[in-house]
């Protein structure tokens, strides 16, 4: 079948554009179908465990930003998260994803480096870990890979400086150009690399979102995780009611951007997020439909959810993994798609990528 690698900018903004339900839908189809002949009727699962929710950030969307003093404040400790990691592999997960907020002081750092010796010790070499720990400098980066995390993923929020500028404070510790520095840095340390955006903020237009496409695009970004923005009534960003999305809207935008961007990169892993499924029950499901093929179940203990919220209704806020789990694995078979266990889900790009180096 015909990739469609070399999409214009000008046919991006119309396929983002569609609001034709039938135009849509035969989108939606022509990347599912490019997804099921490359990479199979397959999904890729990872663990999430949110282990911290201590950050040193304040972006204005963020419900866990620093200065939400509602928020309290939580790190699991070494022994919590090992054991979510058992669990993760006594359900033949193939790897975990650690995220928390941003931290970049010397103990926070040497503690991942040990908790990713830990891990791996508990597990083997097949298992994969996945940082999502924010902005460090480029020898931390290197220090986690050597010691043994495979993936980072490191959100661009949107490529386009000026409304990157407009969601974060002007206070030096938010700058564009320090996150774009990072994501090289950590292609650099050698990590698959993962990125992504948030969809239909305030002031963001269907060009900013397809410049956002053509650049994980032009980056060779091997991971995307991108889903809507949604408002947190303790953040800022929350009181600029004026150029606001129906959510419905920012819903099926998400799905054409995941649809575009298979079109436009066929082999990378697509993440279909919880924030979808906080529009929609289902959410996850039509991002699978869309183009997507990896699914992250939030492993955080229950104890720890509600202190989580980086928007809000967040599912699955009562339920303990055993039973996340189990929703996911009912609703994955719903869609007649198979959960891959026996292969670690290395971004098929990223494999590409290191054969013609
Ligand atoms: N709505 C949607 N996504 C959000 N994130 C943070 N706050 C929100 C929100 N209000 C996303 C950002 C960040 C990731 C960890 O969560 O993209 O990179
Ligand atoms: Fe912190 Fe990440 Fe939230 Fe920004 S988006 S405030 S860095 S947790």
């Amino acid at each position: 079948m015909k990739t469609e690698t070399e999409l214009t900018k000008q046919k991006i903004i119309r396929l983002l554009s569609l609001t034709d339900k039938e135009e849509q839908q035969s989108l939606f189809k022509r990347a599912y179908a490019l997804k099921v002949d490359l990479l199979g009727r397959k999904v890729n699962l990872r663990g999430l465990i949110e282990f911290s929710n201590q950050c040193r950030k304040n972006c204005l969307y963020c419900g866990i930003r620093n200065e939400n003093s509602n928020v309290r404040r939580y790190a699991m400790t070494d022994e919590e998260i090992l054991g979510v990691v058992a669990f993760a592999r006594s359900k033949e997960l193939t790897g975990v994803v650690l995220q928390s907020g941003e931290r970049t002081d010397e103990e926070f750092v040497k503690r991942i480096s040990v908790l990713i010796s830990k891990i791996k010790k508990a597990t083997d070499d097949s298992f994969r870990i996945t940082l999502s720990v924010g902005e460090q400098t480029a020898e931390t980066y290197q220090r986690w890979f050597n010691a043994g995390a495979q993936r980072y993923l490191l959100r661009i929020e949107t490529s386009d400086e000026k409304l990157y500028r407009s969601i974060h404070p002007n206070d030096g510790l938010h700058s564009f150009e320090t996150r774009m520095k990072c994501l090289e840095s950590i292609q650099q340390a050698g990590f698959q690399t993962g990125t992504g955006v948030m969809i239909g903020l305030p002031g963001q237009t269907m060009e900013n979102l397809a410049d956002d496409l053509l650049f994980i695009q032009r980056k060779g970004i091997d991971m995307v995780g991108m889903g809507p923005y949604l408002e947190h009534a303790q953040t800022p960003l929350n009181n600029w009611k004026e150029s606001r999305m129906p959510l419905l809207e920012r819903f099926e935008l998400s799905l054409r951007m995941i649809a575009v961007l298979r079109m436009l990169m066929p082999t990378i892993n697509i993440a279909s997020t919880t924030a979808l499924q906080s529009i929609i029950p289902t959410g996850r499901e039509f991002g699978l439909r869309a183009g997507a093929n990896v699914l992250m179940p939030n492993l955080t203990p229950v104890k720890y959810r509600k202190s989580y919220l980086l928007y809000e209704n967040k599912p699955s806020l009562e339920l303990e993994a055993d039973e996340t789990l189990e929703n996911l694995l009912q609703s994955i078979h719903k869609i007649e798609e198979q959960v891959v266990y026996h292969d670690n889900g290395d971004s098929r790009y990223f494999l590409n990528r290191q054969i013609n180096h």
